[in-house]
């Protein structure tokens, strides 16, 4: 006896779509067909649907201490928002403050995070400092389930800088243990004497917040990073990549045969940095900017090349008080965006519903590619039998009007209010509980697990 059918749907995976039901049997994938007569508890018909794995949002940060202020979604508010849109697991980052150990951050991020996740998560460690212990904790990293590492090229001031030794060697190690390095990849002494320069000049506008961080500050880093990787053999992920001109350097490093993944966001593919000149510009300040309009066709195209494997969002959510602390100086703007519950509908509706791209590509950047690379493939990321029933069913002819309002997450504007999208989820279900059921959600803080994860899984 099943516990429940999703009837006459189809089925999308990394490679094929396909007319079948999907059942489910003690949280996991059952059987995977035309089910007929098979026994189960519940049905739910979900014709002229399509049946999808649930979304990896791999990249977010909630309650995350930063530029003053808190980011507002915590792992309650964020992960109910998360199954809103979609979205079965996350990964967020422990990031060790002065005289913290990243495991010790990890465990103190555990805390905050383990009686509060609606839904799967886990974390990846971020190393602040590198020592002569460093490889040692790599390794208990890596044991524990963490083998994917954060090193940020810039915020030096907040003390979380890494330098291009610390890079090269966490590449290096990294990958001695099956894991990989991820970068915030900017220039830190361009952004920061541009940043003086324009301030020294009273250019403190939101308008010029794009100029203190242009594209080539991205792509340089991006382009040293991959050197990095290339001379140490390592395996390297471009966290938020936004700009083309990064993109032409994963292409390029990708030709060298470097092992390097990019990820980008909806916000990058979508919006551009117009936004900057209206009254509301700091509500759209996140690092990297968003950028030209070439640059949105740029990404696209990295998309469709495969250049860039991964959709994730970068949710780092501050409300529109928080983000009045900028007073007029684009400096002190809390950086950030909210996006992990309308990600997934974005990216449908821009990508699927435009014929941008298919629906196995679609599976491909916000589940299967997102699970192998983190070490969490075929449990998260595909509907094999025997696996996590962690499932989202999309409504492709659902028509949505985006607006903060009617959203889940704990802010009050949303970067794409009034946007109409096509295409939505109507049921999230995360381990064969449904837990969004296309209005509200229906599961619990604590619903989610810590995820402890395994090797990388090239592409
Ligand atoms: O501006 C951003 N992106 N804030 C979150 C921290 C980071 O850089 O990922
Ligand atoms: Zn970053």
């Amino acid at each position: 006896m099943l516990d429940l059918i999703l009837k006459n749907g189809t089925v999308v995976t990394l490679s094929e779509q396909f007319a079948a039901d999907v059942g489910v049997a003690d949280g996991k994938i059952a059987l995977v067909g035309r089910l007929g007569d098979v026994p189960a508890r519940e049905e739910m018909d979900v014709s002229g649907c399509f049946v999808m794995p649930g979304g990896l949002d791999v990249h977010t940060h909630m309650q995350l201490p930063f530029c003053g202020t808190v980011s507002a979604d915590d792992f309650v508010t964020g992960t109910r928002a998360a199954a809103c849109g979609g979205v079965t697991t996350l990964i967020d980052f422990a990031i060790p403050g002065a005289g913290v150990t990243p495991m010790e951050a990890v465990v103190r991020r555990r805390e905050e995070a383990d009686p509060k996740v609606c839904i799967d998560y886990g974390l990846h460690a971020a190393f602040t400092k590198w020592t002569d212990e460093s490889p040692d904790q790599m390794r208990e990293l890596v044991e524990y389930g963490i083998p994917t590492f954060k090193l940020f090229m810039v915020y030096r001031n907040e003390g979380w800088m890494a330098d291009d030794f610390v890079l090269y060697d966490a590449l290096r190690v990294a990958a001695e243990r099956g894991g990989m390095v991820g970068v915030h990849a900017e220039n830190v002494f361009l952004q920061e004497a541009l940043t003086e320069r324009l301030l020294k000049e009273g250019k403190i506008g939101c308008e010029y917040f794009p100029g203190s961080r242009p594209d080539f500050v991205e792509a340089e880093a991006i382009a040293r990073a991959i050197r990095w990787a290339e001379a140490s053999g390592g395996t390297l992920y471009i966290f938020h990549m936004s700009s083309g001109m990064g993109t032409d350097a994963v292409a390029d490093g990708k030709r060298r045969g470097v092992h390097v993944y990019a990820e980008t966001a909806m916000t990058y593919l979508q919006l551009n940095d117009e936004l900057f000149k209206t009254p509301d510009g700091p509500l759209y300040a996140t690092c990297p900017p968003i950028r030209r309009p070439v640059d949105n066709v740029r990404l696209w195209q990295g998309i469709a090349d495969g250049d860039v494997q991964v959709i994730a969002t970068d949710h780092c959510a501050f409300n529109r008080e928080q983000k009045a602390m900028w007073e007029g100086n684009f400096s002190k703007i809390p950086f950030g965006m909210p996006g992990i519950e309308t990600s997934l509908p974005v990216l449908f509706s821009e990508g699927v519903s435009t014929g941008r791209i298919d629906l196995p590509t679609f599976v491909k950047l916000t589940s299967a590619n997102p699970a192998r690379l983190f070490g969490l493939y075929p449990e998260k990321g595909s509907l094999q039998t025997g696996t996590d029933a962690d499932i989202v069913v999309f409504d492709p002819e659902k028509v949505v009007t985006l607006t903060y309002e009617n959203l889940h997450m704990n802010v009050d504007y949303c970067p794409f209010e009034g946007l109409a999208v096509r295409g939505y989820p109507i049921k999230t279900l995360l381990r064969g509980k449904v837990i969004y059921n296309g209005t509200d959600f229906v599961g619990q803080p604590g619903d989610g697990r810590f995820l402890k994860r395994g090797p990388v899984q090239p592409l």
